[in-house]
């Protein structure tokens, strides 16, 4: 992402970063699970009033423990968007598990939840949402069907940290939920994330399985007096240098937020009327919906018209993206009968959709200089 004046991300520090990872080494405890640790857990709990945090080294990871604590096996089928990113599906994939994809809404970007039902066969074991852009899904809808067919629900939550659907933070309403730390996201450590435990069943089996397999969590709370290998699992603690890093965004959310409002009402007030007179889509936040300031895109009227605008923006060396190519038309979504044409409005997002740059410390000038250029080209 480099060689642009204006970048896209640029993952910054936004207080005692530094300090806190100084002291984290002088304490002698750069592995996993140390003081740094139990305070994001702790904090996380306390803010999101989930029953368990526990941190990751990647939201991947915090997938893939889901996969296993839901017991996932081959001919298992879950349902989960074709726009996405890979590891919403391969998470499950790995266990052996069938994707069964579905096609998002025109409005929030995110699984079309009065698709579900005809979806539904007695091998669904998972519904697995993705919040996109930290927007909430229709979480009554879809927690009410998994129930009726006896699914779990597993929210990727990697975009939608404190986030809210119907004033309740995302991430809490599946029986379990991930979250993203990745230095792309509003609260970052480089590479990081959470498994977030709504029912509690799952609390202690997901120690286990992100300790090797071993009840060395028991072990050093002094439950046991020697720990062992008593389940599958592997290493999925990040070390406690990252946790100290992640800290000190945690207790700044507030701030980054609202640094990330400003952003995002910005572009969405400054590009408005461009955006209507240029046949352009602004993102649309349901009523129900608080978001989490993560992302600003525009949804732009065709494929060509998109490749201009980036090529446009380039030349005036800022970078704007492109989100997700469907998984259902990539090597291996094919490979599981994804064809063309099966998911209209996944296809034609992923043709159009452009993302802006947005990051914490994306200045006022930089960001009115994006518009400017916006603005200047003609769709
Ligand atoms: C929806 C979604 N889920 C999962 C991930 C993976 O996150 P991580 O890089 O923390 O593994 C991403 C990455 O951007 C994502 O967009």
């Amino acid at each position: 992402m480099s060689g642009y004046r204006i970048p896209f991300n640029k993952p910054g520090l936004v207080g005692h970063e530094l300090t806190y990872i100084a002291d984290a080494i002088l304490r002698g405890h750069s592995s996993g699970d140390g003081c740094y640790t139990s305070r994001c857990h702790e904090l996380l709990q306390r803010e999101l009033a989930c029953h368990r945090a526990l941190l990751t080294t990647s939201c991947t990871h915090a997938l893939e423990m889901c996969a296993l604590l839901l017991d996932i096996q081959s001919g298992d089928e879950f349902i989960v968007p074709s726009f996405t990113f890979v590891s919403t599906a391969n998470a499950f994939v790995l266990r052996g598990a069938k994707p069964v994809f579905i096609d998002v809404r025109p409005d929030t970007l995110n699984l079309d939840e009065a698709l579900l039902e005809e979806l539904i066969t007695p091998r669904t074991k998972a519904i697995v949402p993705v919040h996109y852009a930290g927007v909430g899904c229709e979480m009554d809808v879809i927690t009410s069907v998994a129930e009726r067919c006896g699914a779990k629900v597993v929210e990727d939550n990697a975009h939608g940290l404190f986030a809210r659907y119907k004033g309740k933070y995302l991430g809490t309403f599946g029986q379990l939920a991930t979250q993203s730390f990745h230095e792309t996201k509003n609260v970052i450590c480089g590479e990081g994330g959470a498994l977030i435990i709504n029912d509690p069943a799952y609390a202690e089996r997901a120690e286990i399985i992100r300790e090797k397999g071993t009840n060395r969590s028991r072990f050093f709370r002094g439950e046991v007096d020697k720990y062992t290998w008593v389940d599958v699992g592997s290493s999925f603690l990040p070390s406690d240098l990252l946790a100290a890093f992640l800290f000190a965004q945690l207790e700044k959310y507030q701030e980054i937020r609202s640094t990330r409002q400003r952003i995002w009402q910005t572009y969405a007030d400054g590009l408005s009327e461009w955006a209507r007179n240029s046949g352009v889509s602004l993102p649309e936040i349901p009523s129900y919906a608080e978001q989490s300031y993560h992302m600003f895109y525009l949804l732009m009227s065709s494929l060509d018209v998109r490749a201009r605008l980036i090529e446009h923006l380039k030349a005036r060396g800022i970078l704007a993206v492109f989100h997700y190519v469907p998984l259902h038309l990539s090597e291996m979504g094919i490979h599981f009968g994804g064809r063309p044409g099966a998911y209209p409005v996944t296809e034609s997002v992923s043709d159009r959709l452009i993302r802006l740059p947005f990051h914490n410390d994306l200045s006022p000038n930089d960001q009115a200089e994006v518009m400017e250029s916006i603005r200047a080209f003609r769709c």
